[in-house]
């Protein structure tokens, strides 16, 4: 197999034998289906999700009862607005703050209640000059959508000061965690934070596509969003339902199982991994030497983004392409940040544990041709 230097690890984490191995292991020998069957296979089944329930709870410092799957970070991004927005005390005047940090997931499900006069108002939260959330000019909101790391930037935000001082202007604030990016790099503590909610992919972690996790904090506050197979106990007439617990009542249908299965392994991976920080910071140095090159990131961010004058970030990612190196380019589903910096594209390096000094050099080497 040709040999590609993968430094994309923001956009899609590459998989762990672990994974691989658990998943294969899961479709050969074991597969059934979860919460539907009482032999002895099935009950396997329901003890692989409980058991990675519980590894994901352990991971983020929730309880198992608070953690639901999603198919991924945007599924759990736009239920979240269902949730909220059908509630009985939900107001179609609220208001919601974001912020330019956000990715078109986190953001663009509260624009589009915006766009359709489902919500009253929409405040984007002040960024500082190193595109940190300004903490001391939050403002008065009823949702805040965070995001505890751009996929743009790579700094992780001060969540649980941000969620603190949001709550200081509105004690009743729902505040939404976008940790899609934070997840792979810094400890996550949703009960520190306190926030209502919190989501991330698997995927981005070195799971398989197709499963996320959603941390919901007030299980009993909110009615389901989703309605089908494996949330209800017992159906007693047509609007009298008696709904199964949480976290089981947010999860209609069947889980994705197999992806379920793999991320404990993706979790585990994680541990020991250093962050690749000797790697971007080399790139950083490197790459600040070059003229046309426009650096983004600090020295310190956990993925290194930049821009080249004169070339657009799409003929630079085939070049590159060219040279066997795997980047991102482009507007990064990040567009408000974009327009902060008034231009319409950018191009990301981002580690995993698989890269090493031989790959930094090669890929800079490879910059270096292409922008001569
Ligand atoms: C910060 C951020 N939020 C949300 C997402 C959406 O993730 P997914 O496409 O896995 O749902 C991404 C993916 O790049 C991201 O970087």
């Amino acid at each position: 197999m040709k040999k590609i230097v993968y430094m994309d690890a923001a956009a899609g984490w590459l998989k762990p034998k672990t994974v691989i191995g658990a998943e294969t292991d899961f479709l050969t020998n074991r597969y059934a289906n979860a919460g539907r069957g009482i032999c002895e296979r099935a009950a396997g089944v329901d003890n692989m999700v409980a058991d990675a329930r519980a590894a994901v709870a352990a991971f983020v410092g929730a309880n198992p009862e608070n953690i639901v799957w999603t198919s991924g970070a945007t599924d759990g991004l736009n239920r979240v607005v269902n949730l909220i927005t059908t509630q009985k005390d939900y107001r179609v005047d609220s208001t919601f703050a974001v912020s330019d940090l956000d990715h078109h997931s986190a953001r663009l499900p509260w624009e589009n209640l915006l766009r359709h006069g489902k919500i009253g108002r929409e405040v984007i939260v002040d960024l500082d000059e190193n595109f940190n959330i300004k903490i001391d000019s939050i403002p008065k909101t009823d949702v805040f959508v965070i995001t505890a790391m751009s996929n743009v930037f790579g700094v992780a935000q001060d969540v649980g000061a941000i969620i603190r001082a949001a709550r200081e202007k509105n004690p009743d604030v729902i505040t939404i965690v976008d940790a899609s990016q934070y997840v792979a790099h810094e400890k996550i503590d949703v009960k520190e934070w306190n926030c209502d909610f919190m989501v991330f992919s698997g995927h981005k972690i070195g799971a398989d596509t197709g499963v996320g996790v959603l941390y919901i904090r007030d299980v009993e506050r909110w009615w389901p969003d989703k309605f089908g197979g494996g949330m209800i106990n017992r159906i007693i007439d047509e609007s009298n339902w008696v709904l199964n617990r949480a976290p089981e009542k947010f999860e209609a249908g069947t889980l994705p199982l197999t992806q379920i299965c793999g991320l404990p392994y993706a979790i585990e991976s994680l541990t020991g991994w250093s962050g690749g920080h000797d790697l971007i910071a080399f790139m950083h140095d490197e790459l600040s030497e070059i003229d046309k090159i426009k650096i983004i990131t600090s020295r310190d961010a956990c993925m290194l983004t930049f821009y080249v004058d004169g070339m657009h970030a799409l003929d630079f990612g085939a070049l590159m392409g060219a040279r066997d190196v795997c980047l991102r380019v482009g507007n990064m589903c990040a567009s408000w940040c974009h327009k902060m910096l008034g231009i319409d594209g950018s191009i990301r390096l981002s580690v995993g544990p698989w890269n090493n000094m031989d790959d930094a050099k090669y890929v800079v080497d490879a910059i270096r041709q292409v922008v001569k």
